[in-house]
């Protein structure tokens, strides 16, 4: 289908036509219950979407839109298993991860939410064996620390949620999480490290993928090199969904934590991609955030789109980009803890939407895929937030919040708080020149102080950053990604473009070595850059 050419889409241009010349403010002035009306509780986030560029009519024609790409069947089809990865054959069941153990959802045959709780089962009992010292190392000691070793969906997800959640790690053991090719990131994470009390998790989904086995292969020779060749069964276990590859490298499965083929490694880590998260925080934190999880995925399904938190966020996410040409999405969590979720999301949307064609593989009729970004406030403030206020782009933004601080000192909670709401509101009712100049600032710097305003954004509040809130909000962003997707009418689940990179990677790599010039460099560009990093590497 071509959505471009839809009457909903169409009703949407002339929308826009007569909402984009409004000021936030004019559309605050004539809708004095539009604070009240266009905010929201699910679960525990409490959305305020009143400052969007957008009439009660812009949302109404928005969930007509919904209607009309079939967001209502599609998100029925993702509950139940059907195969919406298309290009890959698969279902898409993260949403199984966070089912209840007495939920039942029959795939292909396989009732999938026993499997999940049977491996979560088994991750609770070994996380409560490491925790408690009874899992003990080589040479008798507990584990101090986890080192977890992946990249993508195998490293962002559980380094943003210990990062969020450390504060609950309360058994004395810490995580560490190496990603990068880069020999910096492993050698950094290990060289003040007791080989002796560390535990090193291998997690790929496919267990093919060069920098996981790279790091995992130095990791193995680091241990080795310290206690022997028999201490890798104490001291390495793999996360994977590909059993023969994890014993190829050495590692017993008995020792091995699985999942399927229908959870993307960008919406893996609520499962066993999750074990150092489990490990350092306890199996009952770890099931707390998929409660939160679930929470949101139950009300994604049940809520009525008009009152329903991931299809309106999703909604705006089109309107922006589709009808204001907003090229990016600011995220900017008002908390230290969330420094890592902007980075998470990024892989979550951007790999998700960053397609071209439809899922049909004809090409895609209106842009698609938000440039997701981000830094926590305040620190964001005295660096970018200049452009957002007053420069030429339109960057609609994510403020996120929380009631309650985990620690507190001399009101910073409170002031952080504070900074977060003067944001918003100088975002979208800015300064008039006239406002300025009353001011007395003298008429030739007024231009330079006048603040626009009319700057869209969402404000995300939650009480209390905890387990539980953050799967919350992760499977909120989860499912703006599932709305926007199917909007577009991409593929949301595959990710073909980060394929070729990968390939012509380890094509290149025996000519940045090699005595021979290089043979089949793809360019005349790269075969340059190969001459000049052969001389340079000496
Ligand atoms: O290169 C992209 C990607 O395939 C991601 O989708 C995935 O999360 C990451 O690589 C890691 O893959 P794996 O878990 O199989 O090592």
């Amino acid at each position: 289908m071509d959505i471009s050419r839809s009457g909903e889409w169409a009703a949407l241009e002339a929308n826009h036509e007569a909402v984009a010349g409004k000021h936030l403010r004019e559309l605050f002035a004539e809708d004095p219950g539009r604070a009240e009306r266009m905010s929201l509780t699910a679960g525990d986030l409490y959305l305020d979407y009143s400052k969007h560029r957008a009439t009660a009519e812009t949302m109404e024609l928005l969930l007509a839109l919904a209607e009309k790409a079939g967001l209502r069947e599609r998100i029925e089809a993702m509950f139940s298993g059907e195969h919406i990865n298309v290009s890959e054959d698969r279902a898409v069941l993260h949403v199984a991860l966070r089912m209840p153990a007495d939920a039942k959802l029959v795939v292909d045959g396989q009732d999938v939410v026993a499997d999940v709780h049977a491996v979560l089962d088994k991750m609770s009992d070994f996380s409560g064996r490491v925790r408690s010292g009874e899992w003990r190392g080589q040479t008798g000691q507990a584990i101090r620390t986890v080192v977890n070793i992946g990249i993508g969906g195998s490293d962002l997800g559980p380094a943003m949620a210990y990062e969020a959640l450390r504060d609950y790690a309360d058994a004395g053991i810490t995580a560490r999480f190496v990603s990068n090719i880069d020999p910096a990131d492993i050698h950094g994470a290990l060289k003040d490290l007791d080989p002796a009390t560390t535990l090193v998790i291998v997690s790929s989904k496919t267990f093919t993928t060069l920098e996981t086995l790279t790091n995992a292969k130095v990791a193995r020779s680091w241990l080795v090199g310290a206690l022997g060749e028999e201490a890798v069964a104490k001291h390495f276990v793999a996360v994977s969904t590909n059993a023969e590859k994890v014993a190829e490298f050495g590692i017993d499965t008995a020792n091995m934590f699985g999942f399927w083929d229908w959870v993307g490694g960008r919406y893996s880590y609520d499962g066993a991609i999750g074990l150092s998260l489990m490990i350092a925080i306890g199996p009952e934190r770890f099931r707390e955030m998929l409660d939160g999880f679930h929470t949101i995925d139950e009300h994604f399904r049940t809520a009525p789109f008009e009152a329903n938190m991931p299809v309106l966020m999703g909604l705006l996410g089109i309107w922006y980009t589709d009808f204001f040409d907003a090229q990016t999405r600011a995220v900017l969590p008002y908390s230290q803890r969330l420094h890592r979720f902007p980075a998470y999301l990024q892989q979550l949307t951007m790999e998700s939407n960053g397609k071209s064609v439809q899922a049909d593989g004809t090409p895609v009729t209106v842009p698609t895929g938000e440039i997701f970004w981000g830094e926590p406030g305040t620190n964001g403030q005295h660096a970018f937030y200049q452009l957002l206020h007053q420069g030429t782009r339109l960057v609609p933004a994510d403020f996120l919040g929380f009631g309650e601080p985990l620690e507190d000192a001399e009101g910073m909670h409170d002031l952080l708080t504070a900074n977060l709401l003067a944001q918003t509101s100088a975002l979208a009712f800015g300064k008039t020149a006239e406002e300025i100049a009353a001011e007395g600032t003298a008429a030739e710097v007024v231009p330079h102080k006048v603040m626009p305003g009319n700057r869209p954004t969402s404000t995300l509040l939650a009480p209390r950053l905890t387990p539980s809130t953050l799967g919350q909000l992760v499977a909120l962003y989860e499912h703006i990604v599932f709305v926007e997707g199917t909007i577009w009418g991409v593929d949301s689940f595959d990710q073909w473009g980060v394929e070729l990179g990968k390939k012509m990677a380890m094509d290149l790599a025996p000519a940045l070595t090699s005595e021979e010039p290089p043979a089949q460099a793809p360019d005349a560009s790269t075969a340059a850059l190969v001459r000049k990093y052969r001389e340079m590497r000496g």
